[in-house]
């Protein structure tokens, strides 16, 4: 297996962990400790990407939370084999700074508040009833595919006005640009800009369907907005719907699968939240904590600025290690420790600051109720493996697949 190095250090010299790749993928935690244990914030080279390293909980709320830092996009803006993607990215709210991205994301909460989110609770409670129905007789089933994703995809392309028998083909192509934005991509891995350009296709036409065949989804909404300088350009409503959909469903997917293989990893929480099913706000906080699904959040400085007594200069990039900050030990008590009552539990799994994860709620909403059905529609689950295979992607927590048995 070829070895790449992952972030190398003067300070740290020849890490034992810098020459061990195939194990960061499994358990990046020991990896993060020995990480921290040089500094909250320090100077290194991320797989090829220079910066400055956070690893720290403080440090990481400081610099989300402060003006002088600024979002970026992933791919460079001069690379010339993204034109597509480097356009979509542009123009999501995720990778644009004030005063866009105010605008733009005042526009697309609508559709996310409170009252809005409540409203597909029974929906997703009916959908993952029968998704479950369909595998019971079976005596096993694979998470992801036979129900996290059917799940998340059927609850955010109902919220956008996406058809179901569009749903297999977002899988593949968020695949793929995920693959393409991670910090992992080589020349080999830029199969995302034809991802970009079908998915680019694929909502330019539904958005012209929408303008006129309004039904009462966000895309008719978001193309109906009165004229008042306020809307948004057909760029901009392009990469919403893009964004939407994969951030709809890839993280809360891996959310669901992450969470349930803590749980059947740790019995005495399993038997704990089966007993008490009220437990499930908290354990679905204690999964985004333990085992984050977005692991990597990046930023550049617009001016210096000091955190933690080290100052960081104006255009240098930041690299935020949102899952070791979830397992710092100056912030969390036994951070290695799976608990599903952990209070109180601040993790940054959606971020913080202006970028707080939009769909924060939505993607609670329905890993509590996933959960909470699996545990009490299947008896017995248990792990199909020991050795799951986890995606070798630095900025994404995720399973290949998740195989268990039951009854
Ligand atoms: C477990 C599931 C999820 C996780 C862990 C997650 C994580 C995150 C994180 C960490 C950010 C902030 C990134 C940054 O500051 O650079 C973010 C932003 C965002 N998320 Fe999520 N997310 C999840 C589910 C969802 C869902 C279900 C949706 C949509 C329905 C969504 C839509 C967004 C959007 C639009 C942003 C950008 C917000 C902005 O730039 O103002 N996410 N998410």
């Amino acid at each position: 297996m070829k070895q790449e190095t992952l972030i190398s250090n003067p300070k740290m010299g020849a890490s034992r962990l810098n020459s061990f790749p195939d194990e960061f993928f499994v358990n990046p935690y020991p990896f993060y400790r020995e990480l921290h244990s040089n500094g909250p914030v320090q100077r290194g080279t991320l797989i090829k990407h220079d910066g400055w390293v956070v690893t720290g909980y403080k440090e990481a709320l400081h610099i989300l939370k402060h003006p002088h830092f600024k979002t970026r996009m992933p791919i460079p803006k001069d690379s010339k084999d993204n034109k597509r993607l480097i356009r979509i990215q542009k123009n999501m709210m995720l990778f644009k700074n004030p005063p866009d991205h105010t605008r733009i994301r005042s526009l697309v909460s609508k559709a996310f508040t409170p009252h809005a989110i409540e409203a597909v609770r029974t929906s997703i409670e009916e959908t993952a009833h029968q998704l479950l129905v369909r595998v019971q007789d079976a005596g096993e089933m694979e998470v992801k595919s036979d129900f996290a994703f059917p799940l998340a995809m059927a609850t955010i392309a109902r919220i956008l006005g996406v058809s179901p028998q569009d749903y297999p083909q977002f899988r593949k192509r968020a695949d793929l640009l995920i693959r393409t934005t991670d910090l992992t991509r080589t020349e080999k891995t830029l199969d995302g800009e034809a991802a970009a350009s079908e998915l680019l296709d694929y909502f330019r036409s539904l958005v012209k369907y929408r303008l006129h065949y309004p039904e009462d989804d966000l895309i008719s909404k978001l193309v109906g907005e009165a004229d008042d300088g306020d809307k948004l350009d057909e760029d901009e409503l392009l990469a919403t719907c893009i964004l939407l959909i994969i951030a709809g469903h890839e993280t809360t997917v891996n959310l669901i699968g992450n969470g349930v293989v803590s749980l059947l990893k740790n019995p005495d929480q399993l038997i704990k939240l089966k007993e008490e099913p009220s437990l499930i706000r908290s354990a679905v906080e204690e999964c985004l904590r333990f085992e984050s699904p977005t692991q990597l959040t990046a930023r550049f400085a617009a001016e210096d600025t000091e955190v933690g007594g080290t100052t960081i200069k104006s255009g240098e990039q930041i690299y935020l290690l949102l899952g070791a900050a979830n397992r710092d030990p100056m912030r969390f008590t036994d951070p290695d420790i799976f608990d599903i009552t952990r209070e109180p539990n601040p993790h940054l799994a959606f971020g913080t600051g202006n970028h707080f994860c939009l769909g924060s709620a939505l993607a609670r909403l329905e890993a509590q109720i996933a959960i909470n059905t699996l545990l009490q529609q299947l008896p017995n689950l248990r792990l199909e493996n020991d050795r799951l295979q986890w995606r070798r992607l630095f900025g994404f927590r995720s399973l290949e697949e998740l195989p268990i048995s039951f009854g």
